[in-house]
């Protein structure tokens, strides 16, 4: 006979669109946000369509904060371990920890990403995804986050999601290819999914 307390039984899991916690962060710094609420499901679906990978390469995620993404991506039966997002924010790496089970979570600064992700990691990521609200920093800064995905997934070029009505990025000073690969009125505000790719 067990001694044991009676279980109240498995907790629930955490929801995974977290409204509460983006609109806490959005008020505590809206630039590193960029938005108010999280990424839609059409958004989420539309971003998962423009994956590319090999079987053993990842997916790397930046910006991931609820965790939206990273979910529809293993919902669309990307494998956990081949999943890893970065999320600069301690509450949100934390809540993504719980949401995305078995995936790799960095909490950090993407800008640091060669330090952050391990060597084992370069050269085997397929798509880079980027969330981080490029639009609102300058060039210098922009630049930061295409060298570090550059340097961890070399050539592969990087999708991002945005609000704005263009392209979100000066591509050619940055020396990128792009281009609109989706657009969603379901999301708040409209989204569009860019592809960008360094020119060779
Ligand atoms: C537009 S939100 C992501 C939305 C996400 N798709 C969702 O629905 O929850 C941008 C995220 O980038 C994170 N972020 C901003 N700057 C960052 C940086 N330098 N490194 C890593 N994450 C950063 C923010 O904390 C925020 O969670």
């Amino acid at each position: 006979m067990s001694n044991a307390l009676p279980s109240s039984g498995p907790a629930a899991p955490a929801p995974v669109a977290n409204p509460a916690l983006f609109l806490r962060r959005w008020l505590a710094n809206p630039l590193q946000m960029g938005s108010i609420i999280p990424s839609s499901p059409a958004l989420c679906r539309r971003i998962v369509a423009a994956i590319r990978r090999a079987p053993e390469e990842a997916v790397l995620e930046l910006g991931a904060g609820t965790g939206v993404i990273g979910r529809a991506l293993l919902d669309a039966g990307l494998p956990p371990a081949r999943l890893i997002v970065v999320e600069i924010v301690p509450e949100m790496a934390a809540h993504l920890r719980q949401v995305l089970p078995g995936a790799l979570v960095i909490e950090g600064d993407a800008r640091r990403l060669p330090d952050l992700l391990a060597r084992s990691w370069h050269g085997r990521i397929g798509s880079v995804v980027c969330g981080i609200p490029l639009v609102l920093l300058p060039l210098a800064e922009q630049r930061r986050f295409l060298d570090a995905i550059e340097a961890v997934a070399p050539g592969r070029g990087f999708l991002h999601y945005s609000y704005c009505a263009t392209s979100p990025l000066p591509w050619r000073k940055h020396g990128l290819a792009a281009r609109r690969e989706a657009w969603t009125p379901r999301n708040f505000p409209p989204a569009s999914v860019w592809r960008y790719t360094p020119m060779r």
